[in-house]
């Protein structure tokens, strides 16, 4: 694949279709907005370190479009992913007089997108959106599928709603300014592809890891398509998760519950997830769904994009006890009942809970200074 073609991967659910435009130099052209409905102002809604790299240039390829554009910027960190947040978005809009049909353009990483999700969704009981996505998370996942939402204390993106972009605008060029250790945590999501869905993904990066690690240009084009390709799959079968979607959700139980307990901002997002994919397959391996060879295989691409593969102590007393008490505030928890996405069979995953006891194990085993690979 040639960094500079133009890629589209298609999101079809009928009538809020939408397509996502993948390449270097899209997001401030004019012409990746022409096909948007017209509207007296638009806002864009980013954040203090995205904003001053490209808010201003992406007000100029909107003011051909719009008559007004205005911008927020809000904290940085998943620790402001919050209702303060969120109002200052309201906030904005109120002021600003922006009508019904005022179009939001979120520019940022996931968290400015689920942010600026959430806030379209309900501003006038709903205004049009757009992902602009500056990270890898968000351009291989957050910003594609319309899961929109703000943390609570007691528990990660639990207030929110499903609700679609008009279109996602991905320019790789933005990953110029990323930084290692962001790319790193976006990388979970990507490598997540792998064992869920793709396994000939999961070989491909393998063999990929040093030029996506080192920005190559061609190699993070691919990896965009082909994660928003598997993405596009998923949420075009079940929008709103009702079965098949959870599946995007491995490594997430175990990630929420190590985000929520460390406190919100201390490991990124993509570092949870990173983590929670290995205790993930430890419990598929003890549930007897694969082979030992897989766990390690899985570990070591995790380890080597440089992500986290040992839990961190989340309590003194019982550390188990306190990621079990975290997992059984997940959204796919039923009547305190914990389900895991797990892996069954490479390139297969299966949603389902397990026996506490094993849990515990597998808890006891990743979070240990003694742990090994398998
Ligand atoms: P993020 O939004 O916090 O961005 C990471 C950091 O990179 C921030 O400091 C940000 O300001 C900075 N940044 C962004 N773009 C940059 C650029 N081009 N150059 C330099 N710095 C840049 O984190 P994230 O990893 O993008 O997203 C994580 C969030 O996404 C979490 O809140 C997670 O819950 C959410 N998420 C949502 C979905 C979904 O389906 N909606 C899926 C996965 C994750
Ligand atoms: N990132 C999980 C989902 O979109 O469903």
């Amino acid at each position: 694949m040639k960094a500079k073609d133009l890629q589209t991967v298609a999101i079809d659910l009928g009538s809020r279709s939408y397509h996502i435009a993948i390449r270097g130099s899209l997001f401030d052209n004019p012409l990746s907005y022409t096909e948007l409905p017209s509207a007296q102002s638009a806002l864009i809604v980013t954040n203090v370190t995205v904003g001053p790299l490209y808010a201003h240039a992406l007000q100029k390829a909107l003011a051909g479009k719009y008559p007004q554009v205005y911008t927020v910027v809000l904290p940085d960190g998943e620790e402001y992913k919050t209702w303060e947040s969120l109002n200052l978005i309201f906030d904005a809009l109120l002021s600003h007089g922006c009508d019904r049909k005022t179009v939001l353009f979120a520019l940022g990483g996931g968290v400015v997108g689920d942010m600026t999700g959430f806030a379209a969704a309900s501003y006038m009981r709903g205004v049009p959106f757009v992902q602009v996505p500056t990270t890898l998370l968000a351009q291989v996942d957050s910003s594609v599928g319309g899961k929109t939402a703000i943390n609570h204390p007691l528990g990660k993106n639990m207030i929110g709603a499903f609700y679609q972009p008009l279109k996602v605008v991905c320019d790789l060029d933005t990953l110029k300014t990323l930084p290692e250790r962001e790319l790193s945590a976006g990388l979970a999501e990507v490598i997540k592809y792998g064992p869920i869905a793709d396994m000939d993904f999961l070989a491909w990066l393998e063999l990929n890891i040093d030029a996506i690690k080192a920005y190559d240009p061609a190699a993070l084009a691919h990896v965009v398509k082909r994660s928003c390709e598997i993405k596009a799959w998923v949420v075009g079968q079940d929008e709103r998760e009702s079965g098949l979607r959870a599946i995007l959700n491995f490594g997430h139980t175990f990630g929420h519950a190590i985000e929520a307990g460390l406190g919100y901002g201390e490991w990124l997002h993509g570092e949870g997830v990173g983590c929670g994919m290995v205790m993930a397959a430890h419990l598929s391996h003890r549930l007897g769904l694969v082979d030992a060879l897989f766990v390690v295989r899985l570990t070591a691409l995790i380890a080597k994009v440089g992500l986290p593969v040992t839990g961190p102590l989340l309590s003194d007393q019982d550390n188990a006890g306190r990621y079990l008490e975290l997992m059984r505030l997940d959204k796919k928890s039923e009547a305190g009942d914990i389900k895991f996405v797990l892996i069954d069979g490479p390139g297969r995953a299966v949603v389902r809970s397990a026996p506490e006891a094993m849990v515990r194990q597998v808890i006891d085993r990743c979070c240990s200074k003694l742990l090994s690979t398998t």
